[in-house]
């Protein structure tokens, strides 16, 4: 037991951006010229950005200087071989291939590997990831445990893919599996770990049947703290060694720097393989670039290397994983309904509990996020039928779930910040039956969550 209970911010601010206060007025004002879509915002008009933890989290003093440091020489420059370093030193694949982010890794390894006819499982596929498998003519299979798609459920992993579900599709299809993916955490069912005992049960099955295992790594730092806290056996494991643990049972991984990278862009590829990596880095120098910067400057490098140093600091994840919780349970505590456990990244509000009046259809988290906007200008995001509910045939479905995603940028907000969210949240609550529905008045053909409009009913 820590003798003091308040776990502080790890760091001190050096650098600040101002937050312009806006009134409800101007809220509804930019809601009106957005089309009720909150990517349509201008975030100056934002108070506490809560769309994404991707790319949106603050540096550190180390990672700016290392910006200073960045050497953009075309080829071999010492800000790649310092990259190359940190990435392998957490992660020990022979071929590392930078990209400019993660879905330039999904897409140049799922066009090597993907094709009509393949099917490609994966715990819960991040839609940037289904995407890129479907966009070859293969097949995304999501294969999480059944806990993992119950909001109010708890689970210590509730990440975890459901290995008789795997071993059944293995049986019958393996010949058409290229490759296992494991979204570690997992962000579209919550931000819920894996644990490293399942993540053994996968490869046990994946070397039964011959087929490589990759991990989509995005928040590997995070799912490794959890292991530490959660999983019998490792209280006192370092987080540095669960982590090359995790690699060890893998053949490859795409990753997001965006995220546990704690830098504001890039992602790589990593791969035992030698043929698979000859094939990618064929296909990296078509669409990023040469293979020692793929779509990175020297100095997005320098902030990554550097980063993924600081990721793995205890004290940083403890921060990290406590204020997530902190935030998630004082709404729990106070009635909200969220999907429980509390996941690494983000709280996610269900909305389809807290507006039973409004029906899936007339999009309930559409109308909390608009709710939480325009009383407190925080900005979340629909995980729902707004952004799942639409099918390539024309026609529309609930989603399983109806969420309001809450998702943390690393280092970038005070407790305050969050005490503050937490009371706007149980204002919107409290009044949550007066919210009214949403209607659709224009949307593309696909992706439609990023730039439909709406109207109130
Ligand atoms: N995989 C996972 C699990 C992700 O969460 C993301 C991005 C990606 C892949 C793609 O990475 O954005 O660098 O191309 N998630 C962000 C989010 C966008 O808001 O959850 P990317």
């Amino acid at each position: 037991m820590e003798r003091w209970q308040t776990i502080i911010e790890p760091f001190r601010i050096h650098s600040v951006e101002p937050i312009r206060m806006t009134t409800v007025e101007e809220r509804q004002a930019a809601l009106e010229a957005a089309g009720y879509n909150l990517f349509n915002l201008h975030a100056d008009d934002v108070l506490i950005d809560l769309l994404t933890d991707s790319g949106t989290g603050a540096m550190s003093r180390d990672q700016w200087a290392g910006i200073q440091r960045g050497d953009e020489s075309y080829a071999g420059s010492p800000s790649w071989f310092r990259f190359l370093a940190a990435v392998q030193h957490l992660f020990p694949f022979p071929h590392v291939i930078p990209t400019h982010q993660g879905r330039a890794a999904e897409k140049i390894l799922f066009s090597v590997v993907g094709g009509p006819g393949k099917v490609i499982p994966n715990n819960t596929h991040f839609d940037t990831t289904r995407a890129n498998v479907e966009f070859t003519g293969a097949e995304a299979v999501d294969l999480g445990i059944a806990e993992g798609r119950v909001p109010a459920v708890r689970h210590p992993f509730k990440g975890n893919m459901d290995l008789e579900a795997l071993e059944t599709l293995l049986q019958e299809r393996a010949a058409d599996v290229p490759v296992v993916f494991m979204t570690i955490t997992n962000n579209s069912g919550g931000g819920q770990p894996v644990s490293l005992e399942n993540l053994r049960g996968v490869r046990t099955i994946c070397d039964r049947h011959g087929i490589p295992l990759f991990l989509d790594a995005c928040r590997f730092a995070e799912n490794a703290w959890f292991i530490h806290e959660r999983e019998a056996g490792y209280a006192a494991r370092p987080v540095l060694q669960i982590v090359r643990e995790m690699a060890e049972l893998a053949d490859g991984m795409t990753m997001s720097a965006k995220k546990d990278g704690l830098a504001n862009i890039g992602g790589w590829l990593a791969l035992r393989d030698d043929t698979w990596a000859e094939q990618c880095r064929n296909m990296l120098i078509l669409t990023e670039g040469f293979p020692t910067y793929g779509g990175l400057a020297g100095r997005d490098l320098e902030a990554i290397a550097q980063g993924l140093e600081e990721v793995v600091h205890e004290d940083y994840l403890r921060y990290r994983i406590r204020s997530t919780a902190y935030l998630g349970e004082r709404l729990d505590r106070a009635g909200v309904p969220v999907v429980l456990p509390i996941g690494g990244h983000a709280v996610y509000l269900d909305a389809r509990a807290l507006l039973s009046h409004v029906p899936p259809l007339q999009y309930p988290g559409q109308a909390l996020a608009v709710a939480l906007y325009r009383e407190g200008g925080i900005r979340g995001c629909e995980i729902g039928t707004v952004m799942f509910g639409r099918h390539p045939d024309g026609s529309e479905t609930p989603a399983t779930m109806d969420l309001v995603r809450l998702a943390i940028p690393r280092r970038t907000y005070t407790q305050s910040h969050v005490d503050y969210v937490i009371e706007v949240v149980r204002w919107v609550a409290e009044r949550a039956g007066e919210l009214r529905g949403m209607r659709i008045v224009e949307e593309p053909p696909q992706l439609r969550h990023f730039t439909a409009r709406f109207e109130p009913l």
